[in-house]
């Protein structure tokens, strides 16, 4: 939420924060009783533009205020990325792999608190929220390895005496634009790797979970700063909409990668385009699960019901469309209701809850609003479709998963083209695979896919050109929960962005072709004829 400045006198003042939120806070070394916190790190700390609060989607508790950049704050934080860049460009790689590995030790050393950060200001259970802060460490450790082994390569020369080398060097600033739903991981693939290949990295997190991106700041600065390097190497920028503009627009940021919705995704992709930028792009989801009548059920059941269920839906790898073929489709429905009827809802910080509150408020009207389009347009409402309407739950933002069966199949209709970021998990029946297959394809959307199946045949089908068109392609693995060594990323209207493992990092470094003549003579290319 964000708050215009003038608003800001009435929200001054002492505040009493719940012994919930202030344990873990004070255990991040975030003041508790600070009245207003500082959104932006560039080397010092600093925030005197808008306010944001950190509202905790569980109990609605104002959990902080924090103030964002002013547009002077912006460049003065932008210029310092830039110097933090030319120094950090100088450092050979291993060293700042060497760094990576000490930030990947303080992230470590306090993973459970800072996961308990995720589930008490995003609303994902404990477990994720730690496996996220996981994810960090994870892919520090592939960073640093990746520090050893950005190569280039060298290239044979037709002419003789000469040697091409294809070399990577680094980029310069990286803007990261991250959203709510993952607030440290998606900032740790992207840094990572952004730093072992030497460049410095401007953080504009979502405006509501600004708290995890403090928390992270403070480790990685603190790293940083023992280091004696300079703090602009791992910039923060609280702040709105202008502050994501100036950076999608800055020719000083010659890469942007952004997390987020296919419209902002749009939007983001044309204006770094127009200046000639680079982009990521990690845009919606909309994800498919088929099973086949071979599966393993006791398998696929419980990977759908997390695929569908786990962080409240609220991933853009979870599981929006089932596809189940004919001959199971009674039995796999039967079991993943008891799954859902027996869901342990509630605060995401108690061990055994397995489903906590939307982001939100917002987000339960876009839910209440998808149910009711499928409500009107004739769907069968097996499960959920509501709000909880327990006493004990009504101070935070929590909504029954629903799994409906749409009246249609027509994949192009907005029900299953459309992602709604919502527990809802809407299914058809299938006969063949090719059908499902053309269903699965016939989104938008492409990132993550599941099918279930123990016939190689289907496998090979599934995986190849006549398979899913989906970025993440899984055979007997849900459509979320991806690990970080392979690139993560969807294709069509997903964004075509890859971030995390594979070959990632080479989005992260300009590359140059350079040929070398260490001959005496300077002949040209194709025989080219020039002699005077
Ligand atoms: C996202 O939802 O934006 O594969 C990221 C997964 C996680 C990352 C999801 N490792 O579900």
């Amino acid at each position: 939420m964000i708050l215009s400045r003038n608003a800001v006198c009435t929200l001054r003042g002492a505040r009493s924060l719940s012994t919930r939120a202030s344990t873990i806070l004070s255990a991040l070394d975030i003041p508790i009783a600070a009245a207003e916190l500082p959104g932006v790190y560039d080397g010092q700390w600093s925030g005197s533009g808008d306010v944001l609060e950190s509202v905790c989607p569980t109990t609605g508790e104002v959990l902080a205020r924090v103030r964002s950049a002013s547009p002077h704050e912006l460049h003065v934080a932008l210029e310092k990325s830039k110097e933090a860049y030319l120094h950090l460009r100088t450092i050979p790689a291993p060293k700042r792999g060497e760094l990576l590995r000490q930030i990947r030790e303080a992230l470590s050393a306090k993973r459970d608190v800072l996961g308990a950060l995720v589930s008490l200001e995003m609303g994902k259970i404990k477990t994720e929220g730690i496996g996220e802060v996981q994810e960090f460490v994870d892919i520090c450790d592939y960073a640093l390895g990746l520090s050893r082994m950005m190569n280039g390569r060298v290239v044979a020369s037709e002419r003789p005496g000469h040697t091409i080398l294809e070399v990577p060097n680094p980029i310069g600033v990286v803007g990261v634009l991250t959203a709510f739903n993952f607030p440290v991981a998606v900032y740790g693939w992207n840094f990572s790797l952004s730093l072992a290949a030497g460049n410095a990295n401007v953080w504009k997190p979502s405006p509501s979970t600004p708290l995890c991106s403090i928390a992270v700041t403070k480790i990685i600065a603190g790293v940083l700063e023992k280091n004696g390097l300079p703090g602009a190497i791992s910039t923060l920028i609280n702040g709105g909409k202008d502050i994501g503009e100036a950076i999608v627009e800055s020719r000083d940021i010659p890469l942007v990668s952004f997390t987020g919705s296919e419209a902002v995704g749009r939007v983001v992709g044309k204006a770094v385009q127009s200046r000639f930028g680079k982009s990521i792009l990690e845009l919606g989801g909309n994800n498919a699960s088929i099973i086949m009548p071979d599966a393993d059920l006791s398998l696929a059941v419980p990977a759908v019901f997390f695929g569908a269920v786990g962080t409240a839906g609220q991933r853009c790898t979870s599981t929006r469309r089932l596809y189940l073929h004919r001959a199971i489709a009674p039995k796999f429905l039967d079991t993943l209701q008891k799954l859902y009827s027996g869901v342990c809802v509630g605060d995401p910080l108690v061990e055994g809850t397995l489903l906590g509150p939307l982001h939100t408020s917002a987000a339960v009207g876009v839910y209440s609003n998808a149910v009711q389009r499928l409500r009107e347009s004739g769907a069968d409402i097996l499960t959920g479709g509501r709000k909880y309407d327990q006493v004990a739950l009504s101070q935070g933002n929590f909504v029954q998963p629903t799994i409906t069966i749409p009246k249609t199949t027509d994949p192009a209709d907005k029900i299953w083209s459309t992602e709604t970021f919502a527990p809802i998990l809407n299914v058809c029946f299938f006969d063949e695979l090719e059908q499902a297959i053309e269903w699965n394809n016939a989104v938008p959307q492409g990132l993550s896919s599941s099918l279930w199946t123990r016939d190689l045949r289907n496998v090979g089908k599934w995986i190849g050109p006549e398979g899913s068109d989906a970025g993440i392609v899984n055979v007997n693995v849900g459509t979320s929960g991806a690990e970080i060594g392979a690139a993560f990323g969807g294709n069509k209207s997903t964004g075509w962005g890859r971030e995390s493992g594979g070959d990632a990092w080479k989005q992260y470094v300009r590359w140059s072709a350079c040929t070398v003549n260490f001959s005496d003579a300077a002949p040209l290319a194709q025989g080219v004829d020039f002699s005077t």
